[in-house]
């Protein structure tokens, strides 16, 4: 097959995938074998292009769906070997129902937003980094709460703690990224948030440096070779805008947005406060799945 021909058909096993996801339907087990045989491919698809369907899958409400597909038919360590090697370090099938919580932060993030009214990329590249941070280093699930609420209130780690402390709701119990509670002081509390927004600043760094990104997966010598990064530069300077204000005091000037209505023209263009109050919302309802309100 020509060089041309390939990339094309590359082309349209992601654009298949996004629509499989988005319908929820079945490949043929043919359908499923030709994606597999031509997943080494995708490696040589241009980046902008590759950037773009990423953010159809992840952006648009079936990023669950979108990131079970990739998985499944062994695409994701090659678009994302970071995220690939933790399903594979938990112990993750091909074909399991089960979740976990990289997929229920994407679950939560599904019910927000719909073809119409999507997020910005900002907010899925940054949910990404977070969860790598989190799982690499479980924190108690309070730290969590308060690094949440201190990047929805830009930076205000006082007033984040004070809120946090009030919270009595359980934390959801099957995530391996959270430690059982142990009732942390405000200073050890801030310490661990300061930690946490640091590790989150770390992981996007390496998510776009190839060289750790061709590590991910080494481990694993079934896995294909895979350094591609294909978020851009002023995209990941963005995502790091979202969590510079914790750990760096409180942005002058920033006010959290108020109430819980999602305004979606200003998520689909990334504004600082959107972006931030649905980063919040998502990971809050995950960690604590039946709070409604906060
Ligand atoms: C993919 O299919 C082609 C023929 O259609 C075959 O030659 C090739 O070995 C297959 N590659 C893999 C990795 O299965
Ligand atoms: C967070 O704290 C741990 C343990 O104290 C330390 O090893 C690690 O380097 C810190 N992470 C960052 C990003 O500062």
């Amino acid at each position: 097959m020509a060089l041309i021909h390939l990339l094309f058909f590359v082309a349209r096993i992601l654009r298949a995938v996004r629509i499989a996801a988005r319908l929820e339907f079945r490949f043929s087990k043919d359908t499923a074998r030709y994606v597999k045989n031509l997943s080494g491919s995708v490696s040589r698809l241009d980046k902008t292009r590759i950037m773009m369907e990423m953010n159809y899958m992840l952006a648009y409400g079936s990023a669950e769906a979108s990131l079970r597909l990739l998985w499944k038919f062994g695409l994701l360590e090659i678009l994302l070997p970071i995220q690939a090697s933790y399903f594979v370090q938990n112990g993750f099938r091909r074909r399991d129902t089960r979740s976990n919580m990289l997929l229920s932060l994407f679950s939560r993030l599904d019910k927000l937003v719909a073809p119409d009214k999507p997020c910005h990329s900002s907010l899925w590249v940054g949910m990404l980094a977070f969860h790598k941070a989190l799982s690499d280093n479980p924190r108690d699930p309070m730290v969590v709460a308060t690094f949440c609420l201190a990047v929805h209130n830009g930076g205000d780690t006082s007033e984040a703690v004070k809120i946090a402390k009030r919270i009595t709701k359980p934390h959801d119990k099957s995530y391996h990224e959270l430690l059982e509670p142990q009732l942390l002081d405000s200073r050890a509390l801030v310490n661990e948030v300061m930690n946490l927004s640091a590790s989150v600043k770390q992981e996007l760094s390496r998510m776009t440096d190839e060289y750790y990104v061709s590590k991910a997966m080494a481990k694993y010598p079934k896995a294909p070779y895979s350094d591609m990064v294909f978020i851009p530069l002023a995209l990941y300077l963005r995502v790091r805008r979202i969590f510079e204000c914790v750990g760096e005091g409180k942005e002058r000037g920033f006010v959290a947005k108020q109430g819980r209505k999602i305004n979606h023209e200003l998520l689909s263009i990334g504004s600082l406060h959107e972006v931030r109050h649905t980063f919040a919302r998502v990971v809050f309802d995950t960690v604590y799945p039946l709070n409604q309100k906060y």
